[in-house]
């Protein structure tokens, strides 16, 4: 494997099989499959799970692992081209990455998106400028567009609450943040659904629709797994006989990159916030998935996070799992 950039890169079936690797070691643990290998991790773009799951993967596993970041005592970091240097900032990133690359024998990058302008965004125009510096196998740990360890965790959660893939029902709810958030995890959780076979209904105001690519991505997939997506604004019609919320809030597309009218627009929206009156007509045991970090009261109710139908912690767990499966593959380990 050299690089673990995108669900839709591989089939059902390599999916499938990571998803069992990463059962597998949990319960029978590998501790010197990855002995004297160094993964590199280059943060971007702040984290908590991601950063911290890939240094756990890598000592499970028995190998090392190190951290960069603009934020630690560097020498300040440039990431435009075509600069004059006399500011701050005392190193390029066209040096840096390289460099942190040579040291170990896979990276890991993180880099949201720049939410500009989203022809760029789309075209993974910042992420794809770091990983042409480098020959090292890469994962990609949150790019502009895509999150797929995430969405592997994800797959892997679904798997381990039995719930139905051909026939399960998904629904991937924008929810209320103070802020315009990337559309990262939608788009990559919205495929991941869809490629597992499930019936996809992306729930959400007008003006936060998931961009046409980001939707034509996913209804190719649900045609090649025999499941589907729809979207709609109507929360009762989304909600009826779901197995599944997962709530995200993100940017909202028809006002990107300018901040004050996604402003002025999804502060119409403050009551989306997932209570257990969104779950009415919803299957009984139906769960809730957010990939955290998660803002209690405002994306979601206590009542909800607390109670039984949150399946987070579990969720977040599996991030490590699932990168241990990925970095089985990637570095050697046996199978
Ligand atoms: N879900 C996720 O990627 O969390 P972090 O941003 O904390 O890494």
């Amino acid at each position: 494997m050299k690089a673990f950039n995108d669900l839709a890169d591989y089939s059902h079936e390599e999916i499938r099989a990571l998803v069992d690797l990463a059962g597998r070691l949990d319960s029978h643990p590998e501790p010197e499959a990855l002995k004297g290998k160094v993964l590199s991790l280059l943060f971007l773009s702040p984290s908590l799970r991601t950063l911290a799951s890939f240094q756990a993967a890598m000592v499970r596993l028995g190998g090392g692992s190190f951290v960069i970041s603009p934020d630690m005592s560097i020498h300040g970091l440039e990431v435009r081209d075509g600069i004059v240097m006399d500011g701050v900032a005392a190193e390029h990133i066209r040096e840096a990455v390289p460099v942190i690359a040579s040291y170990g024998d896979a990276i890991g990058i993180r880099a949201f998106a720049d939410r500009k302008k989203i022809e760029n965004d789309l075209a993974e125009t910042r992420f794809n400028s770091l990983t042409e510096l480098i020959d090292t196998p890469y994962i990609n740990m949150e790019s502009a567009m895509n999150h797929p360890c995430q969405s592997l965790a994800d797959w892997k959660t679904l798997d381990d609450f039995d719930m139905p893939a051909n026939g399960g029902k998904f629904v991937l709810s924008w929810a209320y943040h103070p802020k315009a958030l990337p559309l990262a995890v939608p788009a990559a959780t919205l495929h991941m659904a869809a490629m597992r076979g499930m019936d996809v209904t992306v729930l959400r105001p007008e003006g936060f629709e998931l961009p046409a690519p980001v939707m034509q991505k996913a209804i190719f997939a649900a045609e090649e797994s025999g499941g589907s997506v729809r979207e709609t604004a109507d929360r009762r019609e989304a909600m009826e006989d779901a197995h599944v919320i997962y709530a995200k809030s993100w940017a909202s597309t028809r006002h990107y990159g300018d901040r004050p009218a996604d402003q002025k627009l999804r502060e119409q929206h403050l009551g989306w916030c997932v209570d257990e009156s969104w779950f009415g007509n919803a299957k009984d045991d139906a769960r809730f998935m957010h990939c955290l970090p998660v803002r209690r009261g405002v994306v979601v109710a206590d009542e909800i996070l607390d109670g039984p139908r949150s399946i987070v912690i579990p969720e977040a767990r599996n991030r490590m799992l699932a990168q241990m499966a990925v970095l089985h593959r990637m570095l050697g380990g046996t199978s």
